[in-house]
């Protein structure tokens, strides 16, 4: 039976990988690191996107997904579009920032999106919110250090909690009576950051994280039949380099390591 193929730069994507396993327990998982490319909140848009389609077309042939979860903010606001038309005969579901459900929710109207600096540039962003968030007061919060605590974190066990608040701070704004009261996890490394967040945060909001919304879309467009199959959950780093911390995470997260398949 054809696996399910979850994607990211880094280790964010595992965020959406446990929620989906909880819906489709019996199905083969592919988690595929760009981890060569991280952090691509970094990159410029044009040559983003030219590596993404080319890297997918490895992907697609190497692991024949049934389906393919873009568990990436920064990827799928960029690419998903150009995804579809490089490859039609594929089902792709994106991640994109929760500016929706964050508007229908806030009570005080103001709402902070934390995302990669790449996330926050892009037009896809701006339309969500012209979209569904015109009556908010949106802060947008691009952080080029987050992605990065978040995958020391995964492999370290620590994290640098004033750096961690540093990088949070700008999502609380304050105005006419009125303070940020949800911040939107725009980044899927982030989640596993959110304890600290909480901790560090000046006053208590609610932290927006997509991740199950996005095993819920993936499960509606597979079938019900179980994989029976011996084959086992492998993650592939496009590195090729997965040190002893990373291979242990993902072990946790039932993960064999293997070399990419070209
Ligand atoms: N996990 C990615 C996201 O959801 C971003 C990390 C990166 O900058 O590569 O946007």
């Amino acid at each position: 039976m054809k696996p399910i193929l979850i994607f990211d730069s880094g280790v964010g994507g595992l965020t959406v990988l446990r929620e989906l396993r909880v819906l489709a327990p019996d199905r083969r998982y592919v988690y595929v690191a760009d981890d060569a490319a991280f952090p691509y909140g970094a990159w410029e848009e044009p040559a983003l996107l030219k590596h993404m389609v080319a890297l997918f077309g490895d992907l697609i042939r190497a692991y024949e997904p049934e389906i393919t979860v873009i568990a990436c903010n920064t990827a799928s606001t960029l690419a998903i579009n150009a995804l579809r038309e490089a490859y039609p005969n594929e089902i792709f579901v994106g991640t994109v920032p929760a500016i929706k459900p964050a508007a229908e929710r806030t009570r005080s109207g103001v709402v902070a999106v934390l995302a990669t600096p790449g996330t926050v540039k892009r037009q896809y962003t701006r339309d969500l919110i012209r979209d569904y968030a015109e009556r908010c007061h949106v802060r947008l919060v691009g952080s080029s250090h987050l992605a990065k605590l978040a995958e020391v974190y995964m492999r370290e066990g620590f994290v640098d909690e004033d750096a961690v608040a540093a990088e949070i701070a700008p999502c609380f704004i304050e105005a006419d009576g009125k303070r940020t009261d949800i911040v939107v996890l725009a980044c899927t490394h982030y989640p596993f950051l959110v304890n600290r967040m909480r901790k560090v945060a000046p006053w208590p909001v609610d932290w927006i994280d997509p991740a199950e919304a996005i095993a819920r879309r993936a499960r509606s467009l597979i079938g019900d039949e179980a994989d029976t199959g011996a084959g086992e959950d492998i993650a592939v780093f496009t590195s090729g380099i997965a040190d002893q911390a990373i291979r242990r995470v993902l072990k946790g997260f039932g993960l064999r390591v293997e070399t990419r398949r070209d």
